[in-house]
C-alpha cells in the first residue's frame, strides 16, 4: 500500500507555484501562492494534492487509480495536525563547502583585529588552511562530521544542498571530497548536488606558477572527476587575487566538454569579469556579487544565469553588500544561499540567511523565500523536482511552530522557528528545540 501523510488545518500553507514556474525575477519576487486553513497528501514522497479545508476524501482520490477503496486509504493515512502553524518547501541552500576539516576561529580573531581577507590567504591561512587539515583527514572522519552538519542544517529547514570540493588542490584530495559528498548522497534524505572546484585557491606548491595548476587542473583533475562522474557542476573562484577571466574561461570549458556545467564564484572582491565569464558560458549560477553594476546586470538579464547572494559571507566578513534592491528591480532573479564553509561563512542556517536577506539586502519577506527555496533550487537545476508546493514535486517540507504569520519567519531571526520537518514525505524530527 502507498505511504500516504497528510497535514490539516495548515493555518497557511505557503510557497504554492504552477510546476512550469522554474524561477521568481523581478517584480514577481514578491509573489507567491498561498492558502490559508489548507491540507497537504502525500504520496510515496510526492505532493499528491492540497486544498481548502475541510478535506474530502472525494476531492482526492487515489479511486482514480482504483487501486485501494477509500476506507483503506483514510485508514492507512498518517496524519499531521498543524493547526496555527504554516508549511513551507524546504531550503534550497545552492552554495555550500560543508565538508571541510576542523575549524578556523583563530582566523577569525584575526579578523576582528582587522587583518582582511586577502592578508589573511596571503599569509596562508584562509583556504589553503583547510586544504592543509583536509590533506590529513581521512574520508570516514570527514564523511562523519559533514553529516553531523547535514543534520544540523536539516533542523533548520533545508531540504536541497549543494557541495563543493576545493579544499584538495590535489588531484588526490580533490577525489577525496567529491568520493566523500557522493557517499553524502546516498547516506543523507537531502538532495544533495556537488561541484567540482579545484580552482578554488592556488597551493603552495604551485606559488608563482599559477598556469602551470590551471594546466592541471585542465589536463588531470577535470578528466579524472569526470571519468569516476563525481561532480554534477564545476566552479572557479574567478576574482582579485584569485583566477583571472581568461584562466576561468579555460577551466570551465574543459569542465563543459566532460559535461560540467558552471556554477561560479564571481565579484566578490573586486569588478572581476567573473559575472561576465560566467555568463558567457551559460553558467547555471553565478555567486557572491559584492561588485555588480550596471553592466554585469545588463548582461545578466539576457542570460539564463541565476544571481546568486550569499549574505553570511558578507555578515561575517564585514563586506560591502550586493546591490540586491538594484538588481530585483532591473527585473533580475535572485537566489540567496548560505555560503556554509570554515573561513568566510560558519553557519549553514538558512533560518538566518532568510532574515539577512531581508536585513541586509532589503529583500521582503517573501521575496526572500523564494530566493531561499525555489530560486536556490533553479541555482541547482532541482526547481522542476523541489523549491515550491507543486503538486508531483518531491515532498520537502517544513512545518512552523505557531506563528503569527509569514513575516515572523524572518523578524525574530536567531532562533528555531520550526517544529517538524519532512522530507522525501517521510518525518525526519519533530519537537526540534528553539
Ligand atoms: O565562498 N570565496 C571563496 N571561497 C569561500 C571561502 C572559503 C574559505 O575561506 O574557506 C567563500 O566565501
Ligand atoms: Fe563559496
Amino acid at each position: 500500500m502507498s505511504n500516504s501523510l497528510i497535514l490539516r488545518n495548515i493555518h497557511s500553507l505557503i510557497g504554492i507555484e504552477e510546476g512550469d514556474v522554474l524561477l521568481k525575477k523581478g517584480a514577481g519576487m514578491a509573489e507567491t501562492g498561498i492558502l490559508n486553513n489548507a491540507w497537504l497528501l502525500i504520496i510515496d514522497g510526492k505532493i499528491k494534492s492540497f486544498g481548502l479545508e475541510p478535506y474530502n476524501i472525494a476531492d482526492f482520490s487515489e479511486k482514480e487509480d482504483q487501486t485501494i477503496s477509500d476506507r483503506k486509504f483514510v485508514n492507512s493515512l498518517q496524519v499531521i495536525d498543524c493547526a496555527g502553524k504554516m508549511v513551507f518547501p524546504s531550503f534550497c541552500d545552492s552554495h555550500t563547502h560543508l565538508v571541510y576539516a576542523g575549524s578556523r576561529e583563530i582566523e577569525y580573531i584575526d579578523k576582528i583585529k582587522g587583518l582582511s581577507y586577502e592578508e589573511i590567504a596571503k599569509r596562508g591561512g584562509g583556504i589553503l588552511n583547510s586544504a592543509k587539515r583536509l590533506h590529513e583527514t581521512s574520508e570516514e572522519l570527514l564523511t562523519k562530521d559533514a553529516l553531523g552538519r547535514l543534520d544540523e542544517v536539516i533542523s533548520y529547514g533545508t531540504g536541497a544542498i549543494e557541495i563543493k570540493s576545493g579544499y584538495g588542490l590535489n588531484t588526490n584530495d580533490e577525489l577525496k571530497m567529491l568520493r566523500v559528498i557522493k557517499a553524502l548522497k546516498s547516506l543523507s534524505e537531502l538532495s544533495i548536488k556537488a561541484t567540482f572546484l579545484g580552482a578554488h585557491a592556488v597551493p603552495a606548491k604551485y606559488k608563482g606558477r599559477q598556469a602551470d595548476y590551471v594546466d592541471l587542473i585542465v589536463k588531470e583533475m577535470i578528466p579524472r572527476v569526470a571519468e569516476e562522474k563525481l561532480a554534477d557542476y564545476i566552479d572557479v573562484f574567478c576574482d582579485k587575487g584569485f583566477f583571472n577571466p581568461d584562466e576561468t574561461s579555460r577551466m570551465l570549458e574543459a569542465g563543459i566538454a566532460c559535461g560540467l556545467r558552471p556554477k561560479i564564484h564571481a565579484n566578490e572582491l573586486d569588478y572581476s569579469g567573473g559575472i561576465q565569464t560566467g555568463v558567457k558560458h551559460n553558467a547555471l549560477s553565478v555567486d557572491h556579487l559584492e561588485y555588480t553594476g550596471d553592466a554585469e546586470i545588463e548582461v545578466l538579464l539576457n542570460s539564463n544565469t541565476m544571481p546568486t547572494l550569499l549574505p553570511g559571507a558578507a555578515f561575517f566578513l564585514n563586506m560591502v553588500h550586493a546591490p540586491a534592491r538594484k538588481m530585483i528591480n532591473a527585473g533580475l532573479p535572485i537566489a540567496l544561499a548560505s555560503d556554509f564553509n570554515p573561513g568566510s561563512s560558519p553557519s549553514g542556517n538558512m533560518q538566518l540567511v532568510l532574515s539577512m536577506g531581508c536585513i541586509m539586502f532589503r529583500m521582503l519577506p517573501v521575496e526572500a523565500l523564494n530566493a531561499c527555496t525555489i530560486n536556490g533550487a533553479y541555482a541547482m537545476n532541482l526547481s522542476d523536482k523541489l523549491g515550491s508546493i507543486t503538486v508531483g514535486k518531491i515532498a520537502n517540507l517544513s512545518i512552523s511552530k505557531q506563528i503569527p504569520g509569514i513575516e515572523y519567519m524572518p523578524y525574530y531571526y536567531g532562533s528555531n522557528k520550526l517544529d517538524t520537518i519532512i522530507l522525501n514525505g517521510k518525518i525526519i524530527k519533530s519537537g526540534i528545540p528553539a
